[in-house]
Parts: structure tokens; C-alpha cells; sequence
């Protein structure tokens, strides 16, 4: 049966990654990839067109797909807004509304792009981190929240970090199978000596360990595993956290390749649907000029092709192609290097679609 792809290009530089990445898809169907593709609003450019970052139509269309295809959200344009409806609300309405709770977020070093990196060459290479980020509790959706004023005229704000034990559990288990694909550790990162929430959160780890003992498991609290991805970040194979800490060490991990334009992410929900999206943001500062770099989107097709579409074949097609490019010397600016060809958004595109 036909599967279907939600494409959602979003905001900013959204667009025009997106626009590769179709590129890309097309070049599949030509090769008996069998899905249809359905564009939507999300963003600041669906709050444009109609009032609000998530429209229903979009929702719906999300709901009925098999994957959805995303850019990215956000700019200086809509920074004023409300909070309710600023373009993030679409990307986190979409993670909560399709329970989208495991957030895999792989940061990876491509040889190619060694120099990239601002660590040395040997702290890095052959860098290969998952990140298991919890994408639909914690803080981000906690209640109560708000901001009130107390009786002295003060104004006090307040968010809150909750998780449940099945929460945990369900994340946990990603994990565990996806390290028993790799490299079989998982190291959990918590504040388990602060947050009695995340002491908790500790405890449903443990417990599940039991049944996935030939993973080897740590457990480091969240400040020493930012300096320990700083210092030593070849020691992690899957790393397992919360909403927050996933959103603030996933950055760090990234920045470790140096090229956040080239690191996919897949959200995935219980029925195996999933959002695919970049890593990196929507750029506003560069939006429209045609030199983002579209292969962070690109891979991430391979991501719906391997976890959604059940084509593990052309996720491999997609993935060797990026390599051949980057062998080939191709370089988007954002990680252009002396001796290399510089390349616009859509020439990367077409030399991907090229080399497949
Ligand atoms: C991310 C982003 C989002 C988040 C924002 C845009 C809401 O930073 O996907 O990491 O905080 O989750
Ligand atoms: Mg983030």
C-alpha cells in the first residue's frame, strides 16, 4: 500500500531544505519507492496564513500520515508573539498531539568533515553518539505553569519537571534496543542528587535493566555529562535523559561534529509513525539565499525510510550518496574548507539525487 509523507517545510530556511530533500524523495518514487507526498503549513508561516503555528488541516494530515517530513520553525519575525502561539507551539503541538515521546538524535562525525570540529581531531574521530531524548514530558509540557502575581506585586514563574514511572520506562526501552544495535552501553543522565523527580527516574532505569543485562548501563548526572561530551566524547554510545537535558546535550553533542547541517533526528511515536526533522533550526539570518546546507534534512529521509518506511535498502542509497558528495569534495558553506568546492542549497541537492 501507498505510504504517505506529510511535508511540512515550516519556516526560514525550512523551505528551501525541504525543497532538496523532495529531490531526493522523487528520485526514489522514480526508483519504485512507493509513497505519497502532501504538503503542509507549520510555524510562523502557518500562524501567517491562518492564525495559529499547528492548523488543524495540518494536524490532521499529520495524524493520517505514515511520516511526516519536517523543516524547521521559528524567526526574528514572530519573536514577539504570544507564547501560545509562537511557531515552536507548532513543532511541540505536533510531539504531543502524535505522542511522538522517543526523540533519537545522532551525532556522528563524518571523517570527510574531521577538521569541522572545534575539539582535536583526536578527541573526535570516529565520533558516533545517539542521543534518546524524552520529546513529550518533563518540563516542557509539566503542569501547572504560568506566570502569576503574588500579593506584594511580584511576579513569580513556574514550570514543572513530572515525570511517570511508565514515561520513563517506555524511553528507557528505546534505549536498551537501540544501544543492543550498536554499541551496547547506555549511559542514563540525570540530577538524581537534586530532583527527586529524576531520583525516581533513576530507579525505573535500574529496574528495567534487569531485563536488558547484556547492555552495559551508567548513570551520570547531567552537569558532568555535558563536560564529559566536552572532555571525552568518545566513552558514549546511547545516551538516555529528559526533555530538557536531550534538548540541551543534543546541541552540545552536535556542535562536537562540528556541522550541526548535517545531523538528522527522527521522533517516534508507539504505532512507529515518526517526524523527521534536522537538527539544526531555521536560520532566518540566512533564509532565502540559497546557502543553507540541505543534507541534515536529506538524511533524515534515510531516518523515515529506516524507522518508518520499512526501506532500510534506500536509507543506505540516501546515506552513501552524502558520503559520495563529501568525497567528492561538495561543501554548503556552513562547512566549507579551504581546497574544498563550494556549493549552494540546491547544487548539494542535485548532486545527492546524482550520486544516488
Ligand atoms: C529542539 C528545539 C525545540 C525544543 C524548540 C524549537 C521548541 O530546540 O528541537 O531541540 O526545545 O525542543
Ligand atoms: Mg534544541
Amino acid at each position: 500500500m501507498t505510504k504517505k509523507i506529510a511535508v511540512l517545510p515550516g519556516d526560514g530556511i525550512g523551505q528551501e531544505i525541504v525543497a532538496e530533500a523532495i529531490k531526493v524523495i522523487k528520485k526514489l518514487q522514480a526508483d519504485g519507492l512507493d509513497v505519497e507526498m502532501n504538503e503542509g503549513l507549520v510555524g510562523g508561516t502557518a500562524y501567517d496564513a491562518t492564525g495559529t503555528p499547528l492548523p488543524e488541516e495540518t494536524l490532521k494530515l499529520a495524524k493520517e500520515s505514515d511520516a511526516i517530513l519536517l523543516g524547521a520553525v521559528g524567526g526574528y519575525k514572530w519573536e514577539s508573539l504570544d507564547i501560545s502561539v509562537r511557531p515552536e507551539k507548532g513543532l511541540l503541538g505536533l510531539r504531543s498531539e502524535l505522542g511522538l515521546f522517543a526523540n533519537l538524535r545522532p551525532a556522528i562525525l563524518y571523517p570527510q568533515l574531521a577538521d569541522a570540529s572545534t575539539l582535536k581531531p583526536e578527541v573526535v574521530s570516529g565520533l558516533d553518539i545517539m542521543i534518546v531524548r524524552e520529546l513529550t514530558g518533563g518540563i516542557y509540557f509539566g503542569q501547572p505553569r504560568g506566570v502569576r502575581t503574588l500579593d506584594n506585586g511580584e511576579r513569580e514563574g513556574f514550570n514543572t519537571l513530572v515525570y511517570r514511572e511508565s514515561e520513563v520506562k517506555r524511553i528507557a526501552e528505546v534505549a536498551f534496543d537501540i544501544a543492543r544495535k550498536r554499541g551496547k552501553k547506555v549511559c542514563s543522565v540525570d540530577k538524581a542528587n537534586v530532583l527527586e523527580v529524576t531520583e525516581m527516574w533513576r530507579d525505573v532505569v535500574n529496574e528495567l535493566h534487569k531485563d536488558n543485562s547484556d547492555i552495559e548501563l551508567s548513570h551520570m548526572y547531567v552537569d558532568n555529562a555535558a563536560m564529559q561530551l566536552v572532555r571525552a566524547p568518545k566513552q558514549f554510545d546511547v545516551m538516555v535523559t529528559t526533555n530538557m537535558f536531550g534538548d540541551i546535550l543534543s546541541d552540545c553533542a552536535a556542535m562536537l561534529t562540528g556541522s550541526i547541517g548535517m545531523l538528522p533526528s527522527a521522533s517516534l511515536n508507539e504505532k512507529g509513525q515518526g517526524m523527521y526533522e534536522p537538527i539544526h533550526g531555521s536560520a532566518p539570518d540566512i533564509a532565502g539565499q540559497n546557502v543553507a546546507n540541505p543534507l541534515a534534512t536529506i538524511l533524515s529521509v534515510a531516518m523515515m525510510l529506516r524507522y518508518s518506511l520499512d526501506e532500510p535498502a534506500m536509507a543506505d542509497r540516501i546515506e552513501k550518496a552524502v558520503e559520495k558528495v563529501l568525497d567528492d569534495g561538495l561543501r554548503t558553506a556552513d562547512i566549507y574548507s579551504d581546497g574544498m568546492k563550494k556549493v549552494s542549497t540546491s547544487e548539494m541537492g542535485d548532486a545527492v539525487v546524482a550520486a544516488l
